[in-house]
């Protein structure tokens, strides 16, 4: 810890406890924007966090993304625990394949010797296919998992981005920028009140679910992604634990 302590990194981690009111803070050195190797230090972090409820909790509901990526690469194959489930926290299939929830849930069972719950559904239903989707049992039984859910871990990103990245209409692109939304996260669009503004018409886990979990991690880091981290958190559940990096943080004190 000296190391950090040198470098001001403990100072941020407090002041940024406090701003966001949240119980724990994790700031890595540097900014995954410049060096991509910091993406890997926020993510081995992360996975030693979430080795550290495996004994405890049991149901771990994930997202996806390149972070959740690189949390998965970290995941030590020591800590092997065939009563681990993994869930896929949405059944979109909106995204690139490598980082979508699906495939980062099974990767992470894979890992731990865990098992995995999937759900591959489009990202965009019309209203009538997701009012029966929601009524089939498959779907109703992910639900309950979602009820369950002891550990959520998931990304933070910018919400065009992730809107004009996930090929929404132009009418879904046009909601959820007149909505002013800065944020996304498993689904949900926040502004920067971190209020839900939008969110996406696909079977996934709940914003109760998520806020009812004992445990949330919450990973994002570079300073691209200040003002999105500080959008979700203006209204995230005080147990949620952050995993960022210094750039981030450094920016998010400064818009403060
Ligand atoms: C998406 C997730 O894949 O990644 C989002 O569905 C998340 O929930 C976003 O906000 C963050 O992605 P990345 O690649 O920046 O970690």
């Amino acid at each position: 810890d000296f190391m950090r302590d040198v470098s001001g990194l403990i100072a941020m981690e407090k002041q940024l406890k406090s701003l966001l009111g949240i119980s724990k803070v994790l700031v890595l050195p540097q900014d995954s924007d410049d060096i991509p190797a910091v993406k890997s230090n926020i993510g081995k972090e992360a996975a030693r966090l979430l080795e550290a409820f495996f004994p405890q909790y049991k149901k771990i509901a994930v997202t996806g993304g390149s972070t959740m990526a690189a949390i998965s690469k970290e995941l030590s194959s020591d800590k092997r625990d065939s009563l681990l489930q993994f869930i896929a926290a949405r059944g979109g299939l909106g995204e690139d394949v490598l980082h979508q929830a699906n495939t980062i849930a099974s990767s992470f069972a894979g890992k731990t010797g865990g098992s995995v719950k999937t759900l591959y559904l489009p990202d965009h239903l019309s209203e009538e296919a997701y009012e029966m989707m929601m009524r089939e049992p498959v779907i109703k039984e992910m639900m309950d998992l979602y009820d369950q859910t002891d550990v959520v871990v998931h990304g933070i990103g910018n919400a065009e981005e992730i809107a004009l990245q996930r090929q929404s209409s132009t009418e879904e692109v046009e909601r959820i920028r007149s909505g002013g939304a800065v944020s996304e996260a498993f689904g949900y669009y926040f502004d920067k009140e971190g209020k839900v503004v939008y969110r996406i018409r696909t079977a996934g886990i709940q914003l109760e679910q998520v806020q009812k979990a004992p445990a949330i991690l919450a990973i994002a880091g570079g300073r691209s992604k200040a003002k999105a981290i500080l959008s979700y958190f203006r209204n995230a559940a005080p147990q949620t634990i952050l995993i960022t990096d210094e750039g981030a943080a450094q920016k998010i004190l400064e818009l403060t």
